[in-house]
């Protein structure tokens, strides 16, 4: 993993075809650590037990196969109106108008209630037709039988509101669940790579044996 830019709208953002990951979510939900803990790199974004670290849209590449973007959350509630605005234009831009985005997370503290913020976002990439996927964070804060109420409260109100994530992962930063699912789920959207051509240099290995 290596940091590329940090972009503060769509077009500071850099010109790239590689296929793109975002990470979305409210403040503070863990996005920069499960950046971090998918990377495997402690301090390659920037966490804080405070609200409002990411500002920027930050672009990391991996295996020079893709890059994963680490995006400022919402709700953040001591921004003042006018940022907000900014961040709802900045953001919405990015995630409606990126052509190489494929995917959206987006992540939700499964410690807590279901919450209509999380629910209006997701509607609102649905209604936007974006693919996005769910991922319960900090799972190891509570116990598994609350995490597992958490989500299913959580899925019936996506259900009530009409709305299919194409999957749900849950993770924790500090732990390192879902961290092999989630890769593997994101190698599969990349492109196939091309097989090993078979090579016509004549092969005398035998000859030495
Ligand atoms: P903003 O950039 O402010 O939007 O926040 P963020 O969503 O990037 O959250 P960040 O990764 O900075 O984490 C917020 C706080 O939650 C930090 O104190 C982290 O240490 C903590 N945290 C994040 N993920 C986990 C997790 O899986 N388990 C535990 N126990 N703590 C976590
Ligand atoms: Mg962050």
């Amino acid at each position: 993993a290596q940091f590329v830019i940090s972009a503060k709208d769509l077009e500071a953002c850099p010109a790239s075809s590689l296929p793109e990951f975002a990470f979305i979510g409210r403040s503070n939900v863990g996005k920069s650590s499960l950046i971090n803990m998918l990377a495997a790199k402690k301090e390659l974004a920037h966490t804080s037990s405070k609200p409002g670290k990411t500002q920027l849209i930050n672009f990391f590449k991996i295996n020079q196969a893709w890059h994963l973007v680490d995006l400022p959350g919402y709700g953040y509630a001591k921004l003042s109106k006018s940022k907000q605005q900014a961040f709802n234009r900045d953001i919405s831009a990015y995630l409606t108008e990126r052509t190489n985005l494929k995917h959206i997370f987006l992540l939700v503290d499964s410690q807590i209630e279901p919450q209509g913020g999380d629910l209006s976002f997701a509607e609102w990439l649905q209604q936007c037709g974006l693919s996005y996927s769910i991922i319960f964070t900090k799972t190891d804060r509570s116990s598994e039988i609350q995490v597992a109420n958490h989500a299913q409260r959580f899925v019936e109100e996506l259900e009530a509101w009409a709305l299919q994530p194409t999957e749900i992962f849950y993770c924790s930063a500090k732990t390192k669940k879902g961290r092999g699912l989630l890769l593997q789920w994101i190698d599969r959207q990349l492109p196939k790579k091309p097989k090993k051509k078979p090579t016509n240099r004549l092969n005398l290995d035998w000859m030495q044996r």
